[in-house]
């Protein structure tokens, strides 16, 4: 099997799962995609001769191997000795150095404190069990990407696992998407902070079954202080759909009691100036990893939790109207709008409901 040239030796399957040989998931090509470029654009931005990357939960050992074009040391580990064997055969057919381990991820992680530039930690379910290590693992100046599979509990379903795993409120609505990546990227972040290290969001998104957390951490009291400031609640309101990043008991719209989702991070979850750099790099034939990152670029400055149009046109007991016409409409009143990458019929706009709503009600369908 091969992934953008990359030699790999697993046994094809049609559901890739825990009880799987040697696990690779076709599916994940967008999220590898990305990572790749993010590590090129990162190395770039650090200037560092060393640069050295540690994939703790390898499979077949394709993610670890991507980075070969930034790396100068390439750690890939699996605790399960079948991945290994693939592991030590793709690093030969491929022709790459790497250091290949059968150790428990938190393990290898736990004895290079400070150590690596890059960690990408992709492991079935939660990343939390994984976090303390990579922390401590984590170099001075170093990027860490993350997945999570479990979005059943900060997209509100399992409400009870997320305040235990992720100690934060979600709520079940059209933008639980969002409040998940938010909930990740706050539970990274306070992790970091701990071992005065400051994690900064570079790419976070979500996609398919799993959500993708990536960013900067940098060893700074001070930058993890100032972000401090990040973490703080988000405000919903069920009966006129109005929603706001802070802590609201009434909403500001209708005067309703709100739904409170949080603690979660505030802050943007895209870095428009590091998506820049890696659309300048990302291969024009890669297009839906291309799609996402124009999506995800053109989405990054507008904080305020998207609208679905369904939901507003239904809450307003109106037929749906074209999603463009709303945003050709918003955009004429000056407001800034994007479409998103978490929903085909959703948007973002930084206008007032009450705006939003006039709009809608006026556009012919
Ligand atoms: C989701 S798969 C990794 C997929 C791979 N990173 C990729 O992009 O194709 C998770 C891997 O973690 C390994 N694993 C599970 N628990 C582990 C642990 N505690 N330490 C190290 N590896 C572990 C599994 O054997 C499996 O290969």
């Amino acid at each position: 099997m091969e992934e953008r040239g990359y030699k790999l030796f697993v046994p094809e399957e049609e559901e890739p799962g825990k009880d799987s040989e040697v696990f690779y998931n076709k599916e994940m090509l967008v999220n590898r995609d990305l990572s790749e470029v993010a590590g090129e654009v990162f190395k770039e931005q650090i200037k560092n001769e060393e640069f050295r990357v540690c994939d703790p939960l390898s499979g077949s050992g394709i993610r670890g191997l991507r980075y070969s074009n930034v790396a100068t040391e390439i750690f890939l580990n699996d605790a399960n000795p079948e991945a290994v064997k693939s592991i030590e055969k793709a690093k030969e057919a491929n022709d790459i150095e790497a250091e290949v381990s059968n150790k428990d991820a938190n393990v290898l992680l736990s004895q290079h404190r400070n150590f690596f530039h890059l960690i990408d930690v992709d492991p079935f379910g939660p990343f939390t069990t994984y976090l303390d290590s990579t922390c401590r693992a984590a170099n001075h100046q170093s990027f860490i990407g993350l997945t999570a599979t479990d979005n059943a509990a900060p997209t509100g379903s399992y409400p009870k696992t997320c305040r235990r795993r992720y100690s934060s409120e979600p709520v079940k609505n059209s933008f639980m998407h969002e409040t998940a990546l938010r909930i990740y990227i706050k539970e990274v972040f306070e992790n970091f902070a701990r071992f005065d290290k400051a994690f900064e969001p570079r790419l976070c998104f979500h996609e398919k079954h799993y959500s993708r957390i990536m960013g900067r951490v940098t060893e700074s009291k001070k930058r993890a202080n100032q972000n401090l400031d990040n973490i703080g609640f988000l405000s919903y309101c069920p009966q006129c759909r109005w929603r706001k990043l802070e802590r609201l008991e009434k909403c500001e719209n209708c005067g309703s009691s709100t739904k409170i989702a949080g603690p979660l991070w505030t802050g943007k979850i895209v870095d428009i100036r590091f998506t820049e750099k890696m659309k300048e790099k990302i291969p024009e034939d890669w297009e839906e990893s291309s799609d996402l990152l124009d999506m995800l670029h053109s989405e990054g400055e507008l904080l305020t939790p998207f609208y679905d149009i369904h939901e507003l046109a239904s809450n307003m007991k109106i037929s749906v109207p074209k999603r463009e016409k709303v945003l050709e409409a918003l955009e004429k009143k000056g407001y800034p709008v994007s479409r998103t990458h978490l929903s085909p019929t959703g948007f973002r706009t930084d206008a007032p409901i009450e705006d939003i709503k006039d709009i809608i009600k006026n556009i012919p369908v």
